[in-house]
């Protein structure tokens, strides 16, 4: 039997899955002890299932991180067979040792997760697709990119002068793949960041003599620093900046800041359960699903 089970940080995925594959829902109970401490429970707990486990790490990302450890052990410990849909995957960015002695977060996480009996991980436009197969250890791993579904929604502005523009080099073939869906070139920014400081500096060069509409293609904006440095950039010469986002976090004024700095509209999906008024969420269950039936999984 398969069911799919949602934790706290489930953006809303979890229910609709279900229902596309005909399947039982369940979510875990979870509270907070006085001390702050994470409880969990499983209101009717299944034994020698596949489950399809639901957890987002954004916002509180520690309290999702502990949720998740917890119900990977209860879902073993029932002798199930789990497989962990994490949209969107916390502490993605810090995926290497930049300044001596650093934690290598993802590593850390990545880790516990494969001390448990997590049999496959499936994430959505990971940040660091590579270094998460490198530190699962031969677990099965699916990152999905939904560049059809983006592509997709996009093609309304193919009419115009378009071009998809990767904010930086890690986004270059996210952009790469976009464009070739969309039929329209694509120019990649470079980015370097003062590791110490944490000042950020922005090669603009490539964007130099675009016209019409450009698509910021990125997969987190979190301060909305890195796209506005664009906006600024590409709006001051007539350019119609338009944001295609997977992972729209936007902490403090970032949406008030995207949009000072020219961005007329922003897309993403409902990969974390903060909505933001104004951004186009698209669908991304029907495309997800799919992916899991060709890989076998569902
Ligand atoms: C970094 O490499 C990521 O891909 C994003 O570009 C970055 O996280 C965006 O952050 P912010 O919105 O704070 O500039």
């Amino acid at each position: 039997m398969m069911q799919v089970v949602s934790l706290p940080g489930d953006p809303g995925l979890g229910p609709e899955v279900a229902r596309y594959l005909g399947v039982v829902h369940s979510t875990f109970f979870s509270k907070r002890f006085p001390d702050g401490e994470v409880y969990l429970r499983l209101p009717e707990p299944v034994s020698g299932d596949r489950v399809l486990l639901v957890q987002s790490m954004y916002p509180n990302q520690n309290d999702r991180v502990v949720e998740l450890l917890l119900a990977l052990d209860v879902l073993e410990r029932y002798g199930n067979e789990v497989i962990l849909i994490s949209p969107y995957l916390a502490y993605s960015r810090q995926d290497k040792e930049f300044l001596p002695g650093e934690a290598i977060s993802l590593r850390s996480l990545v880790r516990a997760l494969s001390s448990t009996g997590l049999s496959t991980l499936v994430t959505v436009d990971a940040h660091s697709p590579s270094a998460i197969r490198e530190f699962l250890g031969g677990r099965r791993y699916i990152n999905v990119v939904p560049v059809e579904v983006f592509a997709e929604a996009l093609k309304t502005y193919r009419f115009r002068e378009l071009t998809v523009v990767a904010p930086d080099q890690g986004a270059a073939e996210r952009a790469r793949a976009l464009a070739e869906k969309i039929g329209c070139n694509y120019v990649v920014v470079r980015k370097s960041r003062d590791r110490v400081t944490g000042e950020v500096k922005h090669s603009l060069e490539p964007l130099e003599g675009l016209k019409g509409v450009a698509v910021v293609f990125d997969d987190i904006v979190s301060t909305g620093g890195t796209v506005a440095s664009i906006a600024n950039f590409l709006a001051a010469r007539g350019v119609e900046v338009v944001l295609a986002v997977s992972h729209a976090l936007l902490v403090g004024n970032a949406l008030e800041k995207l949009a000072k700095s020219g961005v007329r509209e922003i897309y993403s999906i409902p990969t974390v359960p903060v909505r933001v008024p104004g951004i186009r969420y698209l669908e991304l269950v029907p495309y997800l699903v799919k992916l899991l039936k060709e890989e076998g999984i569902v």
